[in-house]
């Protein structure tokens, strides 16, 4: 098996024609407008709420700083209940609110957290409940809303992999009471860098416009310390082009997802995760499970063996949250009581998985993983 000449990374993002990059710049230097709720801005929060089915959507400069204010706006504080199997931005936001974050764990097929074991570890300083839709898997929202309303907790989700996810035909950016989207370059849908909040309530929309606009009401006015959230023109614009691209993304994405899952089915030690019925995909990843002692190699083994070929996957997401140093020293950060978190995150691999990726590469990625099998 020979590597690839040029390396193979994880992801490639959906890069608009330059000529109409060209175009839209254009416009915008005529119009001299560059930030600030701008006409690109406007006409992107509009498209964005169309395409994610949602009633409401403020956009922000990144995802984390649209969670902070997402907390920040919901008055959150004590403890929220999440997930340690994440990206380190879901649990640095509570932190940055001065939140103390409570780690659940995780539910095995889902990765997501795992709502039987939510209520345990509710106490009188509980606020809230932070779910992430991990690989665009949604975590059980029924279950979760049922467990906050009980409890009288508010539920924010981390749905920065869940662009465009749909359960039952409603867009995954309705449930609970606010989402976060990012659309950092490496996600589907990008404007480089990029966020967005969605929630239900009008009220809303008012209140968190103005917080990403450092608390500015008018000119005379400021009501709260908020912040520079501000998703500029230039970035709305080419979050713009980016959604033209978005479908046909997809479709190449749906192909190479079959080709890998038509390549791997029938390996001892490699699993991943199936449609769940009623939910649309995400292709924001494709994760494969590699069980140590039925694959004959670890996943770390075979993460440092792809390189050799010029294939750079991603473990995501290890460490878990809970092992960070500043987080470690928390009573729910207990390796012990971590059980399924720990072995999920020793388990996990991201295989190259964009459109551009030929399917005779999956193929070659496939066969090349199946020859590290002993
Ligand atoms: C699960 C998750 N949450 C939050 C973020 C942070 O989003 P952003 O990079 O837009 O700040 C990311 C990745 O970028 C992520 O993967």
């Amino acid at each position: 098996m020979t590597p690839f000449k040029e390396p193979v990374f994880i992801t490639r993002p959906i890069l608009p024609d330059l000529e109409e990059l060209h175009v839209k710049f254009k416009g915008i230097w005529e119009s001299k407008w560059l930030t600030n709720n701008g006409e690109q801005h406007k006409l992107l929060e509009k498209k964005l709420q169309i395409f994610l089915k949602v009633p409401y959507l403020s956009l922000f400069n990144n995802g984390t700083i649209a969670l902070i204010v997402a907390c920040r706006f919901l008055k959150i504080s004590g403890e929220v209940i999440t997930t340690p199997f994440t990206f380190p931005a879901t649990t640095h936001v509570l932190t940055w609110n001065n939140i103390k974050p409570v780690f659940c764990d995780i539910d095995p097929v889902t990765m997501n957290l795992d709502a039987d074991k939510i209520e345990s570890l509710i106490t009188r300083e509980t606020n809230a409940i932070l779910g992430v839709h991990i690989f665009g898997t949604p975590c059980d929202v029924f279950k979760i809303q049922e467990i906050a309303y009980k409890h009288s907790l508010k539920v924010i989700y981390d749905a920065a992999h869940a662009f465009g996810v749909e359960i039952n035909g409603q867009g995954i950016g309705t449930f609970g009471d606010i989402s976060m989207f990012s659309f950092h370059a490496t996600k589907l849908f990008h404007s480089i860098e990029g966020g967005a909040l969605t929630f239900n309530d009008m009220d809303f929309k008012y209140h968190i416009d103005m917080l990403k606009n450092f608390g500015i009401k008018n000119e005379e006015e400021v009501l709260g310390a908020g912040i520079n959230g501000k998703m500029t023109e230039i970035h709305s614009a080419i979050g713009l082009l980016v959604l033209n691209y978005v479908e046909e993304e997809k479709r190449k994405r749906e192909c190479i997802l079959k080709c890998y899952r038509t390549y791997l089915r029938d390996i001892e030690g490699i699993s991943f995760l199936s449609d769940i019925s009623g939910t649309t995909n995400s292709y924001q990843y494709f994760v494969i499970r590699i069980d140590e002692k039925k694959f004959g190699l670890s996943r770390d083994e075979v993460y440092d063996k792809f390189k050799v070929y010029n294939i750079f996957t991603r473990k995501y997401f290890y460490p878990l949250c809970s092992n960070f140093d500043c987080y470690k020293y928390l009573p729910s950060s207990d390796p012990k009581k971590l059980p399924v978190a720990r072995k999920v995150a020793s388990e996990v691999l991201c295989l190259p998985f964009y459109g551009e990726l030929s399917l005779e590469d999956v193929a070659r990625i496939c066969d090349i993983l199946k020859s590290f099998k002993r």
